[in-house]
């Protein structure tokens, strides 16, 4: 008896009851109802699935029961689910009245309830059932010994419908597996639209039966074979994903115009060719819409491409077309004339408008970068926003003009994450800003957003840090209710988030150690490690300013590529800063200094490093700068010593200087507000 007392104490206290703001949900919920209580979660837990769904929920349970196992290490005895209502008895029940589609605007809201012995998801499709699922999995508690489930009652639904990630395989090649483990993190944070960005100037990547010229010329061997392309599209559909493909044209076209010259709008001399670019940058490569052969090829290609997608949409680019190779075509000028066409607008307009009927052949609607909004497009295009900062949304861009002509809509301006800005910058960036006044009937033509990964920088050894976590914040902007702002919580709950999306294979966390490991020449990497965390890639493209540097061949195994925006020591001196300056108290100080003194010894070490690591050496002058303006400031606010202000100043604007590192000191911020 005195035994059981002290075992029920012990479970007493140790599932003390959490609040709210102690869950590590991600996107937020629009509804939580937490009560006293707990669920212990047994080796006997059993999933029973009832009403009418779609088979995918039984892939989706099934991955649920083995991500919770591989969690808790329970050996739950549940194994693979196949069949509906086979154990009524079952702790979790999963009610779907019908089958979910993968389509825009279907209902994907759910109902979770945990009672302190029985957890049941309602939905109204299995899209629904599957985010319930993700949701009772980031529910998750401990204590010293065993897994529970807080007592809860969710009712959730999606703010957008349109939930996206771009991913670009052209420019840097990104295999199956690298979109797979993404489809998996993305679903885990409740987004529904991949849109798979699969030819550029640098590369064709999808095998086209009837054109084997394409990947044979234009893919240098990476692209995807059909098997894998309809292999992916099942593995998103099992997920509740929409797969959208990008064929970007006409611009952006060099590696099409590679295999098929005869349709591009270049003059010359000779024999015309086209070039795979192996450089970043915008290229003059552009169909002839005048040539009728160019629809042929066009629509040939879309008669393979478009059966391997099921979805309603199909994303044909239009961006960037900088119009030089019609402006020097005299046969496309006169056919300007010939129509009346203003301007290239016009002409691109025209193009675009030939595209309709083919697509539709495969119900397809046509989507396409903001670019392809012109007077007289037509209504039923989606207009990709994608120029400029919200800012310049807010002040009458691509979206809302969009919203208020009559097309349906997609927000990726702002959430550009390849650019490396920080989370806030994304997260803040709402795609209906409260200063837009719209009708109802615009309101419900935004239809969302997606984060677009540009591949110029990205290797599948660095893609998915420049994807996760930021994206993670994006997924919650698009589900959660506006009033979810609070950067705090956000950066809490991301801590844990990330690490769950490590454990669905996502590489963030991880491959920085590949990384710096390499730059150390498999010496001890803490000095790197610290110094990373200081240290953020250059934003804005300015990395790869004009192109150049960096081709498609080119290492992106370097110190730029393990660091990521938000460094994490450059936001804690932040708050110590903040906290000097508001009270000048000695502990204050005291935790000023000791960043100093650390930054001064992480120079050392790192000095130390460099001579068995030339790769460490383009660091140096950068950890000097950090290291002398340290040592300064140490004398100055330490030792109360007389320090010149020139010199300071100097210092300073040395850690603020391009580093041949081509990454940015983040505390430079911090250390600018203290002198
Ligand atoms: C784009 O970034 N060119 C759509």
């Amino acid at each position: 008896m005195k035994y059981f007392l002290i075992l029920l104490f012990v479970t007493f206290v140790s599932n003390a009851q959490i609040t709210t703001e102690q869950l590590n949900l991600m996107p937020w919920p629009q509804n939580i109802k937490l009560t006293a209580g707990t669920f212990a979660l047994s080796k006997k837990f059993k999933v029973n699935i009832t009403g009418n769904p779609n088979a995918r929920i039984f892939i989706g349970a099934t991955n649920f029961v083995r991500r919770l196992d591989g969690r808790t290490g329970l050996f739950l005895e549940q194994s693979f689910l196949t069949k509906v209502n086979e154990r009524p008895e079952a702790e979790l029940q999963i009610n779907c009245v019908r089958n979910g589609k993968i389509e825009i605007n279907e209902d994907e809201s759910y109902q979770l309830i945990i009672t302190s012995n029985k957890i049941t998801i309602n939905a109204t499709s299995d899209l629904g059932a599957l985010h319930g699922l993700e949701t009772l999995l980031q529910l998750l508690q401990n204590n010293s010994t065993a897994y529970y489930f807080p007592v809860v009652e969710i009712s959730d639904s999606p703010r957008f419908t349109w939930r996206g990630l771009m991913i670009d395989a052209a420019r840097h090649f990104q295999p199956v597996d690298v979109i797979k483990r993404n489809l998996d993190a993305m679903a885990s944070m409740k987004m529904n639209v991949f849109h798979w960005h699969l030819a550029d100037d640098q590369g064709w990547r999808i095998e086209l039966k009837n054109h084997p010229k394409l990947t044979e010329l234009a893919s240098d061997g990476n692209f995807y074979t059909q098997e894998e392309i309809k292999n992916i599209v099942k593995y998103a559909d099992e997920r509740g994903i929409l797969v959208i493909p990008e064929i970007d044209v006409p611009g952006h076209a060099s590696a099409l115009l590679n295999a098929y010259p005869e349709i591009g709008s270049k003059v010359g001399e000779g024999k015309i060719t086209y070039e795979v670019q192996r450089n970043s940058g915008i290229f003059n490569a552009t169909l002839d819409p005048t040539n009728p052969k160019t629809y042929e090829v066009l629509s040939s290609i879309f008669d393979e491409v478009c059966p391997l997608f099921p979805g309603s949409y199909f994303h044909i680019g239009g961006d960037e077309n900088n119009g030089k190779e019609w402006n020097a075509n005299p046969a496309i000028q006169q056919f300007k004339k010939d129509n009346n066409f203003v301007n290239n607008h016009d002409l691109q307009t025209y193009f675009n408008m030939k595209l309709i009927p083919i697509l539709k052949k495969y119900n397809k609607k046509l989507m396409g970068w903001e670019e392809i909004m012109t007077e007289n497009m037509s209504k039923d295009a989606i207009i990709h926003a994608w120029r400029g900062t919200n800012e310049g949304q807010e002040a009458g861009g691509a979206l809302i003009k969009a919203a208020k002509s009559g097309y349906n809509t997609v927000l990726s301006n702002g959430y550009y994450i390849d650019l490396m800005l920080s989370l806030e910058s994304h997260y803040l960036n709402d795609p209906l800003p409260k200063k837009i006044i719209l009708s109802p009937e615009e309101k419900a033509r935004v239809l969302g957003g997606e984060a677009a990964m540009w591949s110029e920088l990205v290797t599948t050894l660095n893609i998915d840090s420049r994807i996760w976590p930021r994206t993670a914040a994006i997924a919650e902007r698009l589900w959660s209710d506006e009033s979810v702002t609070d950067m705090n919580s956000l950066r809490k709950r991301l801590k844990t988030i990330s690490f769950r999306l490590e454990e669905l294979g996502i590489t963030h966390i991880r491959n920085k150690e590949v990384i710096l490991r390499n730059i150390s020449n498999n010496q001890d990497t803490r000095a790197l490690n610290d110094f990373s965390n200081l240290c953020e890639p250059l934003k804005n493209y300015k990395r790869n300013g004009g192109g150049k540097k960096y081709r498609m061949h080119s290492p992106l195994t370097l110190f730029a590529d393990a660091c990521n925006t938000d460094a994490s020591e450059a936001l804690d001196f932040n708050v110590a800063v903040n906290a000097y300056l508001s009270d000048k108290s000695k502990e204050n100080k005291g935790v000023v200094t000791d960043f100093f003194k650390k930054w001064i010894t992480l120079n050392s070490d790192l000095i130390a490093l460099s001579s068995n690591a030339p790769l460490v050496q383009p660091l140096l002058p950068l950890s000097k700068s950090l290291s002398d303006l340290s040592e300064q400031l140490l004398l100055l606010i330490e030792k109360k010593q007389k320090v010149s202000q020139t010199v300071l100043e100097d210092l300073l604007e040395k850690c603020n200087t391009r580093s041949p590192a081509d990454v940015e000191l983040a505390v430079y911020g911090s250390l600018k507000k203290l002198l």
